[in-house]
């Protein structure tokens, strides 16, 4: 049903739909969560194959990701899911069950913990091996103002890509 990948086979497929919106999943024990991302870098450090994701400090995301440091990210390429991306992009994981609400079906991750949402084509599981906290002082001041005038900063996490596949 999956097929094996190499992790940058997609790259430029992923990007253009990164840019409209891609699922964001972690768990930590009993509590499971996704959100829309819409930025995002896929790279090349320390020899691996890297995913950099950005969650500010006010998700529900982050407080899970602290934990479980590790996420997966699962693309829609063929199918719409407009709907859906917008209310896990709009709507916390702490007021509502997102999987519940949009009927989205998550399947057990193949070397992490973390499950992927079974909707979409295109997958990486992620083990976090970096994260970064943003100083405020280095920003270009535009992207500062433009984006962090409440001090929500994101963090940057470096998840190593230990599998990516596609739906068959
Ligand atoms: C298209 C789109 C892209 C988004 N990209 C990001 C992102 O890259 N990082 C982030 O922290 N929030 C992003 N958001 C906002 C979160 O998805 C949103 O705040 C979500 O409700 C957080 O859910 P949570 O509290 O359950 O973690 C995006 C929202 C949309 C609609």
């Amino acid at each position: 049903m999956f097929k094996d990948i190499g992790y940058n086979e997609y790259s430029s497929e992923m990007m253009k739909q990164l840019e409209k919106g891609a699922f964001l999943t972690v768990k930590s024990e009993d509590k499971l969560n996704t959100m829309t991302i819409g930025w995002g870098t896929l790279g090349f450090i320390w020899k691996k194959p890297i995913f950099m994701a950005v969650v500010r400090y006010s998700r529900h995301t982050y407080d899970i990701l602290e934990k479980s440091k590790e996420f997966t990210v699962s693309v829609p390429l063929t199918r719409d899911m407009k709907k859906e991306l917008a209310i896990c992009g709009t709507k916390s994981g702490r007021d509502i069950d997102k999987f519940k609400e949009c009927n989205l079906t998550t399947i057990k991750g193949k070397s992490i913990d973390t499950p992927i949402i079974e909707e979409c084509e295109l997958h990486y599981e992620c083990k976090v091996v970096y994260q970064q906290a943003m100083e405020p002082g280095l920003i270009d001041k535009g992207i500062r103002e433009a984006n962090y005038s409440n001090n929500d900063f994101h963090i940057m996490y470096y998840g190593e890509i230990v599998e990516s596949y596609i739906k068959e």
